[in-house]
C-alpha cells in the first residue's frame, strides 16, 4: 500500500541506483508506462517491459468475454458458455456480444431482420470469386473478398460514427456466410446458391453450401442446431491472435472490412483457427487406432504437435471441447459415425494419461472434436477455418467496437529492444569485406 495515497502499490527498488519507486496497482495490474520513470540517467528512455507474444500483458480493459483458464470457465458478458449453448441461438448470442445484453423480443426481431436482409453480395464480388483458381483455399478467398467489400462501402471508413459502425456490423455478420459458401461452390465447380431469407441464419448458410436440385432447401434440424451451437462456441474468445489483429489493425482506423480481413488472415494459421483442419489431417495420417501410441511417442520426442491439444489460456479441459464432445453423439446419430472418431478418442485417452501432456497441462481444445463434426456434416476440411471465421466475425466486431469507444486506446505500437549494429558508416560495394 502506498502510505501517502492509500492505494495498493508495488515498491520497486532499482539496485543500480538504490532509488525506490511506488508503482500503483489497479485491478491487479501495473501500468507499463509507470516503469518509464525508472532510469539511471535523466536523459535515458526509461525502463520498458519485455513480453514477446504478450503472454502476461493486458492490452485493454474489456467487458466482453471472461475466461478462467485454470478452472475451464468461459463467459460472454457474464453468461456461462454452457447456458448460452443450451438455451440461446447464435444470432441472439451475437447480439449479446455486440450490445452487452440479451435482446428483448422486439430487439431480437429487428436484429434478425437486419442481418437477414444484408446477406446478398454485389455480383462483382461473385465475379471476383470466380476468378480464383479452382483449387484456391476458401480461407484465402474469404480474406481477399471481405477486404474487397471495403471498396463497395466507402462510407465504412467513417469509423467514429456509431450508426455507421452498426450498419457495417450488420453487413459483415450477414455477408460472411455468403462469401464463405460462394467460395466453396467455386471450389467444387457448382453454381452459387443465392441467400434464402426465409431460412434461419444457419439454415440459409447450409442452403447456400449444399443445395443442389431441390426447389426449396430444408436443413436437417439436428445439423442446423449443432452448427448453431458450434458457432456460439466460436463467437468470441477475448484477446486471441486474430482478435488482437482486429484491434491492432483497427487501431489505425481503417474500415472494418480490411480489419476483418486481417483478423481472418491471423485465424488462418494452424496454431489458431487452422488447427481443426490440422486435426483432421493428423487423424488421417495416423490412420488407425493401433498406430496412436507410436504417434504419441513421436510427439513426446518433439516430432510435431498433437493438434487440437493445448491452449495458451486453458490449463484444464477447454469448456467448449466438453460441449462439442457431448453434442457429437447427436450429430453422428443423424449423419452416421465418423471413422476418425475412434482414433480421436484413443488419442485423447492415451494423451491424458501421459506425463508429457499432464505436466504441461495439455488438454483437448475446441478444435479437437469440432472438425470431426464438420466433416460428418459434409464440410470439406478446407472449410473448417472458414466456419470459425464466420462465427468469430461478431467477436471481432464487438472487440473493435469496444476499442473505438475506449478513450485510453491509441494506435497500437509496441516497443522493441534493439540489439542490432550501432551506427556505422556506409561503404561502397567494391570496398565491402565480410569477416
Ligand atoms: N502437442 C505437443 N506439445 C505441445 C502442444 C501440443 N499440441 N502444445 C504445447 N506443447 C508443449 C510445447 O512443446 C512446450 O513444451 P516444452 O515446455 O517442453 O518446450 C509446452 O507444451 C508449452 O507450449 P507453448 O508452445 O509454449 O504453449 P503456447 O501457450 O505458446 O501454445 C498453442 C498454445 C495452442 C499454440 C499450443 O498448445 C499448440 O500449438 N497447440 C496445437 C495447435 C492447436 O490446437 N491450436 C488451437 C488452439 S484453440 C483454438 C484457438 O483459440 O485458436
Amino acid at each position: 500500500m502506498d502510505q501517502r495515497t492509500d492505494q495498493p502499490s508495488l515498491t520497486v527498488i532499482d539496485n543500480r541506483t538504490g532509488k525506490k519507486y511506488e508503482i500503483p496497482i489497479e485491478d491487479g495490474t501495473v501500468r507499463a508506462l509507470d516503469f518509464r520513470r525508472i532510469k539511471v540517467r535523466e536523459d535515458e528512455f526509461g525502463m520498458m517491459l519485455y513480453d514477446p507474444a504478450f503472454t502476461n500483458t493486458a492490452s485493454c480493459r474489456s467487458r466482453i468475454t471472461y475466461i478462467d483458464g485454470d478452472k475451464g470457465i468461459l463467459e460472454y458478458r457474464g453468461y456461462p458458455i454452457e447456458e448460452l449453448a443450451e438455451n440461446s441461438t447464435y444470432l441472439e448470442t451475437a447480439y449479446l456480444l455486440l450490445n452487452g445484453e440479451l435482446p428483448h423480443q422486439g430487439e431480437f426481431q429487428d436484429w434478425v431482420y437486419q442481418v437477414t436482409h444484408h446477406t446478398f453480395i454485389h455480383e462483382n464480388v461473385k465475379n471476383m470469386i470466380d476468378s480464383f483458381r479452382y483449387d484456391a483455399h476458401p480461407m484465402g478467398i474469404l480474406a481477399s473478398t471481405v477486404a474487397a467489400l471495403s471498396t463497395f462501402y466507402p462510407e465504412a471508413k467513417n469509423v467514429m460514427d456509431p450508426e455507421n459502425r452498426q450498419r457495417q456490423a450488420f453487413r459483415l455478420i450477414a455477408k460472411m456466410p455468403t462469401l464463405a459458401a460462394f467460395s466453396y461452390r467455386h471450389s467444387v465447380g457448382m453454381p452459387c446458391v443465392y441467400p434464402d431469407n426465409d431460412l434461419s441464419y444457419i439454415g440459409n448458410f447450409l442452403n447456400m453450401m449444399f443445395r443442389t436440385t431441390e426447389l426449396k432447401y430444408t436443413p436437417d434440424p439436428v445439423l442446423e442446431k449443432a452448427l448453431d451451437v458450434l458457432f456460439i462456441l466460436h463467437a468470441d474468445h477475448e484477446q486471441n491472435c486474430s482478435t488482437s489483429a482486429m484491434r491492432g489493425v483497427g487501431s489505425s482506423h481503417p474500415d472494418p472490412y480490411v480489419s476483418i480481413a486481417a483478423a481472418t488472415a491471423a485465424l488462418y494459421g494452424p496454431l489458431h483457427g487452422g488447427a481443426n483442419e490440422a486435426v483432421l489431417r493428423m487423424l488421417r495420417q495416423i490412420g488407425n487406432r493401433q498406430r496412436v501410441p507410436e504417434f504419441v511417442k513421436n510427439v513426446k520426442a518433439g516430432e510435431g504437435r498433437l493438434m487440437g491439444f493445448g491452449h495458451r489460456v486453458y490449463k484444464s479441459y477447454d469448456p467448449r471441447a466438453k460441449i462439442i464432445k457431448r453434442m457429437a453423439d447427436a450429430v453422428f446419430e443423424a449423419t452416421g459415425s465418423n471413422p476418425l472418431l475412434e482414433i480421436a478418442l484413443e488419442l485423447e485417452r492415451i494423451a491424458l494419461e501421459e506425463e508429457y501432456f499432464v505436466t504441461r497441462q495439455l488438454y483437448p481444445n475446441v478444435d479437437f472434436y469440432s472438425g470431426l463434426i464438420y466433416q460428418a456434416m459434409g464440410f470439406p476440411v478446407d472449410m473448417f477455418p472458414v466456419l470459425f471465421a464466420i462465427a468469430r466475425t461478431v467477436g471481432w466486431l464487438a472487440q473493435w467496437e469496444e476499442m473505438l469507444r475506449d478513450p485510453e486506446q491509441k494506435i497500437a505500437r509496441p516497443r522493441q529492444i534493439y540489439l542490432g549494429e550501432s551506427k556505422r558508416a556506409w561503404v561502397p560495394r567494391d570496398k565491402r569485406v565480410r569477416a
